[in-house]
């Protein structure tokens, strides 16, 4: 296969990572004999910085000229602590999902059983526990009409039957290669744009009776996540409320820094890490490659290239299992390897 990506490496520990997820991705389609081509371009606040705008036109052509954008990470203190900023690098993520199209961003959550240790949760409610929360990702809050000034602000959760739709299918299409549980996340008894979401996914149900359908509350659903994480299989929710759930999920593996994600929709698809982009990190060589280089698994089956994605997987866990292991998951008293190291070592695993 030809393989055109973009590359879109970002700020903060952003190059670092996307370095390694680059390596990865050549020595694999080295040894599968796919052509891969990158183009880099720029985002987030290295482009404010060069260019004055967080997502320039040039980015947006590079992208949807590609096959796949490999994305990093954006965001810089700078504009944390600046409320007069007039443009920020987050500005930037959210053109990119809505140039693109991206409504829907997929996010795995997956135990990995020698780092169950670090999850905040009893090793016993957390081991086992893998779902895949399908969060919609260009409506809602984050897109809806907003209004702002000194005395009064608000934003607006509009969501319409198309969009609703959509992004259900695309749950259960997942629910039926996974577990066929379905669990539509909402806040109905309270929400009119949820009232529609959960009328939309009853009649959308129909349509999938192998699936066990279920409709939770999004405060019932953070709750059930802590209590007993087992039970979701694959969780669809609105954009807010999946960027609230999904930081909680993430926390449950006791690892946010091997979490991917694919956000798909109408142009190119994107594929990233969730963790932002650590500023405090950059230039150190500490920053962990794994959900960067597991986004890179992510994009070979988006393709369906399976044996591709899974070498990939059973490189990471190796490397896991052999403790070569940057500093926040590694073992007391054992080796601290660095962003560099880690990605050698599991593009050595690919090329042996
Ligand atoms: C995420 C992030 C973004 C979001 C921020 C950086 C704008 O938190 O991808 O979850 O809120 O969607
Ligand atoms: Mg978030």
């Amino acid at each position: 296969m030809k393989l055109k990506i973009a590359v879109l490496a970002g700020d903060g520990i952003g190059p670092e990572i996307s370095e390694q997820g680059v390596a990865v991705m050549t020595a694999v389609c080295e040894k599968f004999g796919h052509e891969v081509s990158y183009e880099s371009a720029i985002c987030g606040a290295d482009a404010i910085d060069k260019v004055g705008n967080p997502f320039p036109e040039e980015t947006y052509k590079t992208c949807m000229e590609a096959d796949a954008v490999l994305f990093s990470a954006v965001g810089d203190p700078k504009f944390d602590n600046d409320p007069t900023a007039k443009v920020r690098p987050e500005q930037g993520l959210l053109a990119m999902r809505k140039q693109l199209g991206l409504y829907a961003n997929i996010r795995p959550v997956e135990t990995f059983d020698c780092l169950i240790h670090k999850s905040p949760l009893k090793d016993e409610l957390v081991s086992g526990a893998d779902f895949v929360c399908i969060r919609e990702l260009t409506g809602g809050m984050y897109f809806g009409e907003k209004y702002e000034d000194d005395e009064r602000a608000y934003d607006t959760n509009a969501y319409t039957r198309t969009e609703i739709e959509r992004i259900l299918h695309v749950g259960y299409s997942y629910a039926r290669r996974r577990r066929k549980h379905l669990t539509v996340v909402d806040k109905a008894n309270v929400l009119a744009s949820s009232r529609l979401w959960r009328k939309v996914a009853q009649e959308v149900a129909k349509q999938y009776p192998d699936v066990q359908t279920d409709y939770m509350y999004v405060d019932n659903a953070a709750m059930r996540m802590i209590q007993d994480p087992r039970f979701f299989d694959v969780m669809v929710t609105e954009n807010t409320f999946g960027d609230i759930l999904t930081d909680e999920g993430s926390c449950i593996t006791g690892s946010m820094g091997l979490l991917p994600s694919a956000s798909i929709g109408e142009h190119t698809p994107v594929f990233e890490p969730i963790h932002g982009s650590w500023p405090q990190a950059k230039g150190l060589n500490i920053a962990n490659p794994l959900a960067q280089i597991l986004s890179v698994a992510m994009l070979f089956e988006y393709f369906n290239l399976q044996a591709e994605g899974q070498l990939i997987r059973e490189a990471v866990n190796a490397s896991l299992q052999a403790n070569v292991r940057t500093p926040e998951i590694q073992v007391e008293g054992g080796a601290k390897y660095g962003t560099r190291e880690v990605g050698q070592w599991i593009v050595n695993y690919i090329n042996a």
